[in-house]
């Protein structure tokens, strides 16, 4: 242990089963799964390949596990553990590794104030029959709702899709398979883990896939600013017990091969020239309204 570590920090370390690594060094091959945090690209083809991901801050590691999400490693500052240590030691096999903020800085490429990192373990993706029967057999009464993202680029928006989608009483989130990693870190943060408790998965082949959801009894909405759409309203009108609602990529909407294969195309009405929403807000109206 270093000589910068107090009595306090060298107590958290014994009380935890798990191997503990002290890097004194940024260039430790141990540490590669933490290595240029900064680069989006590089880490979404990385931690794909290495069905991995990271799960960023105390709170979301921490929901990360409570999600039973299995960890490769964590990554922190000794100051960090002994608010972690519980959840650490639930997985005694996994290592820790602890350093000073420079050293950790210098593998990351960021500052780590919000405390802890781990590598974890991708979660199987489920199939879009697997998640569509573990909502049927949830289900509380006789509605559902389904929020279904095309394309999206920006990890932010769809973070915010599913902080939205989760505490507007949405069942599950489909996405198509070109759209932004809900388990990329932005992403997991702004949701503050709702990627965790949402059930989501990918549609294959898109967007042939969405039959399935209509063939299960689910009305398909696309939010769309296109000649044709109803608004919002209509759609809230009709009351449908399954709904799914569809929203688009950030700069083009949804395709046009998607929106042929939609029940319904609405609208929400804008007001003072504003041309449209972002797509996260979109979202939240629409779920909210459909509720
Ligand atoms: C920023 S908008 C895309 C704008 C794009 N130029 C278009 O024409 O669709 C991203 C997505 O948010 C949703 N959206 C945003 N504003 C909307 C509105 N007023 N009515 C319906 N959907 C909206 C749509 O699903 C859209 O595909």
């Amino acid at each position: 242990m270093s000589g910068g570590v107090s009595g306090l920090e060298r107590d958290a370390v014994a009380s935890v089963p798990n191997p503990i690594v002290v890097l004194d060094s940024a260039d430790d091959p141990r540490a590669t799964d933490y290595r240029s945090l900064t680069d989006a690209a590089l880490r979404r083809r990385q931690d794909i390949a290495h069905g991995m991901y990271m799960a960023e801050s105390s709170q979301v590691v921490r929901r990360a596990v409570d999600a039973g999400h299995r960890p490769r490693s964590f990554f922190m500052e000794h100051r960090h553990l002994a608010g972690l240590a519980d959840v650490v030691a639930r997985w005694p096999q996994a290592p820790v590794y602890l350093g000073e903020q420079q050293v950790l800085q210098d593998i990351t490429g960021f500052h780590l104030h919000r405390g802890a990192l781990a590598a974890m373990h991708r979660p199987a993706e489920l199939r879009l029959d697997e998640v569509l029967d573990g909502i049927d057999a949830d289900q509380k009464d006789a509605r559902l709702r389904v929020g279904i993202l095309e394309d999206l680029t920006d990890h932010t928006n769809v973070g915010a899709v599913f902080r939205s989608a989760a505490a507007l009483g949405v069942d599950a989130v489909l996405l198509s398979p070109a759209c932004a990693d809900p388990l990329y870190r932005r992403a997991i943060r702004v949701s503050m883990g709702a990627v965790f408790q949402m059930p989501w998965t990918r549609v294959h082949p898109w967007p042939d896939g969405l039959a399935s959801l209509q063939a299960a009894g689910f009305v398909v909405a696309g939010l769309s600013l296109g000649e044709g759409s109803v608004p919002l309203d209509d759609l809230v009108a009709q009351d449908h017990s399954r709904l799914a609602l569809a929203l688009g990529n950030e700069g083009d909407g949804l395709r046009e091969e998607t929106e042929r294969r939609l029940d319904a195309r609405v609208t929400i009405p804008m007001m003072r020239g504003v041309d449209s929403l972002n797509v996260a807000a979109a979202s939240a109206v629409a779920f909210y309204s459909t509720r």
